[in-house]
């Protein structure tokens, strides 16, 4: 079976990279969290005091920044690297969600991520999830999905997943923080948040993990044979 690209898009916290890592195990392909790229970059510009509004200061920090994955055979997943350090548990955290989104909206950050996403995707049998990467990224992705939730749910998951990692943070908490990103990624000038046109549209209210897992592969599965 042919190998081809698997493009996860949505709104935040509905279990896009949850399905996308479960997804890409049980193929043997690799996983990218764009999410996690823009996380990083906003990490950097976080320790570094760069000024986001100049965008001078940010095209040369920009070269500055290397981010890779690098998998953790324990976990099963792939972790975050920014400059050769693992920056798994620092950009999961509030401060770094409650800035990314005014930092992916900047347009020198989102050609070169766009261009490395590009790259890492370039031999296929990968699955990558975001914002972009079925309508601008990737829009020859032979499987496109794009996920939904109700708010409250989404909100409920995102705080058990911060609960794991020993983060109490209240509901109103959350819920307004995936409001602000979700208005922000949508109504950015570059490569907002769109549904595309031959995308499968995945509303993952009711759904289980294993659920979710199982939609994505079928599909993946018929496109494999496909193409
Ligand atoms: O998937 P996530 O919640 O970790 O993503 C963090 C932010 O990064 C999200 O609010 C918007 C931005 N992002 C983006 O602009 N484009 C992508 N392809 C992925 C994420």
């Amino acid at each position: 079976m042919r190998k081809i690209v698997i493009a996860i898009d949505g709104y935040s916290a509905c279990g896009k990279s949850s399905t996308a890592k479960e997804v890409a195990n049980l193929l043997g392909y690799s996983y990218i969290d764009s999410g996690a790229m823009y996380r990083a970059v906003t990490l950097y510009f976080h320790q570094n005091h760069i000024t986001i509004d100049n965008p001078k200061e940010v095209a040369k920090a920009i070269e500055n920044i290397n981010i890779s994955f690098i998998f953790n055979e324990r976990k099963a997943y792939s972790e975050t690297y920014l400059n050769g350090l693992n920056v798994e548990e620092e950009i999961r955290k509030m401060y770094i969600s409650n800035q990314v989104s005014k930092v992916s909206s900047i347009s020198e950050v989102r050609k070169n991520m766009v261009s490395q996403q590009r790259k890492l995707g370039k031999k296929k049998g990968v699955v990558m999830d975001g914002r972009d990467i079925g309508s601008n990224v990737f829009p020859n992705a032979e499987l496109k999905i794009f996920m939904k939730a109700d708010l409250a749910i989404r909100a409920e998951r995102r705080q058990n997943e911060l609960l794991e990692k020993n983060q109490l943070v209240p509901i109103p908490e959350i819920e307004e923080n995936l409001l602000a990103r979700d208005k922000m990624d949508s109504e950015r000038k570059e490569n907002p948040l769109i549904i595309p046109d031959d995308a499968y549209i995945l509303d993952t209210s009711e759904l289980t993990l294993p659920e979710q897992v199982e939609y994505v592969l079928q599909l993946a599965t018929e496109k494999m044979i496909k193409y």
